[in-house]
């Protein structure tokens, strides 16, 4: 598709605001690239609370109606429940508008295949971590000499953190029925990105993805270890656990987080993103005796969903620099966790994400 950048700020609509819009919202906050249009959500009570942030949007129950009122719209952030991607994402693009998604994408490469010809970008605010990007910059500058391997961790617990309703976790229940569960495939989705983000394509994947009943209706994919080679040799390993009554200090969710790459002389680590459990600086990188701690980053996750955000709407306004992401990349992402799926189904046998199906 051809894309011309728009010579005026993006008229941008929010499409969903739970939980996630406080965060996603930040991107737009004082930004000269975009002037926020109208806000929709079937909850009455949600846009209320919304019409707050942008007095003069325009509010509706559906976007069928908002396309109906003939309020021109460039772009729509949809932070709808994932159930809803598939055919929100159709409908959007069916309007004519450009679309900035929330992960994951869809479910399957089925549902991948219909975008038309308006910008779908499927948004991945992780790689907008400054830490993150820190540590990806210092391995890619040789500080820590040649990358021997990496490790990612993820512990989830149910302690701490920001209030989530539970209507935000009731469509979370209907994706754990269809086998997609809230720490691989939902969070987890971050986490295959930024692999690929880091070290590039990737040609094996084994996985052996465990079960933890929490509540009546309710299981967790965890424990759960991942493991995957790159085309170019570097291996990585993802190990996934619950500590379900472990505190965790956190403004947004609580799910405690690691990243650590080995270089032949060093390495780098990126101690926390989403939740801040103990005192310590959020990247560090150790060599020939020494570890350098980074004191003085922006490590609020949230600073993540701004920046994300504000790329995109820069992106639209003057066609700037990459999509980060764009549709392609994240089918390169679904392909990875399909892959995940296709080989914990298989007793942990090696799948090659490029040819699952
Ligand atoms: N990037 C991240 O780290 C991150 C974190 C959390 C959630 N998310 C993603 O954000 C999305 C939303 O998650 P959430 O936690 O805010 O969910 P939520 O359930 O809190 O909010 C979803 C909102 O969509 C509204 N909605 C339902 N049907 C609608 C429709 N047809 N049209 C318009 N609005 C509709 C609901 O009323 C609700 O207000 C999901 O895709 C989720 O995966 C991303």
């Amino acid at each position: 598709m051809t894309f011309t950048p728009y010579d005026r700020p993006v008229r941008a609509a929010f499409i969903g605001l739970g939980r996630i819009y406080d965060l996603n919202a930040r991107g737009y906050v004082d930004n000269p690239d975009a002037e926020v249009v109208a806000l929709v959500d079937p909850s009455e009570e949600r846009r209320e609370e919304r019409q707050a942030d942008w007095p003069q949007a325009a509010t509706f129950a559906s976007a069928a109606e908002l396309a109906a009122s003939g309020i021109e719209v460039d772009a729509a952030e949809v932070l709808l429940p994932i159930p809803l991607h598939t055919d929100g994402v159709l409908e959007m693009l069916g309007y004519g508008w450009h679309v900035n998604l929330q992960k994951p994408m869809c479910n399957d490469l089925l549902d991948a295949a219909k975008a038309n010809d308006r910008v779908l970008r499927v948004m991945e605010n992780y790689i907008f971590y400054e830490p993150l990007r820190k540590l990806k910059a210092a391995v890619e500058a040789g500080e820590i000499g040649a990358v021997s391997g990496y490790h990612m961790k993820m512990v989830g617990s149910g302690n701490g953190g920001w209030h989530v309703p539970w209507s935000s976790f009731e469509w979370q229940l209907e994706q754990i029925k269809r086998g997609r569960g809230i720490n691989v495939f939902d969070d987890g989705w971050h986490k295959l990105a930024t692999a690929l983000w880091l070290f590039g394509p990737i040609r094996e994947v084994r996985a052996w993805i465990g079960n933890t009943h929490v509540g009546p209706g309710i299981d967790l994919d965890a424990p759960a270890t991942i493991m995957w080679e790159h085309d170019n040799g570097v291996r990585g390993v993802w190990d996934i656990t619950l500590a379900m009554d472990m505190y965790l200090r956190s403004d947004y969710y609580t799910s405690d987080e690691r990243w650590e790459v080995t270089g032949n002389n060093g390495y780098v680590r990126v101690n926390r993103c989403t939740s801040r459990a103990i005192q310590e600086p959020s990247l560090e990188l150790y060599r020939d005796g020494e570890m350098r701690g980074y004191h003085a980053l922006d490590d609020d996750w949230a600073s993540s969903f701004r920046d994300s955000g504000r790329h995109w709407l820069r992106w639209l306004h003057t066609g700037e620099g990459p999509l980060l992401w764009s549709a392609k990349e994240a089918v390169d992402v679904l392909r990875f966790a399909l892959a995940v799926y296709a080989s914990s189904a298989a007793g942990g046998t090696g799948v090659n994400p490029a040819q699952v199906i």
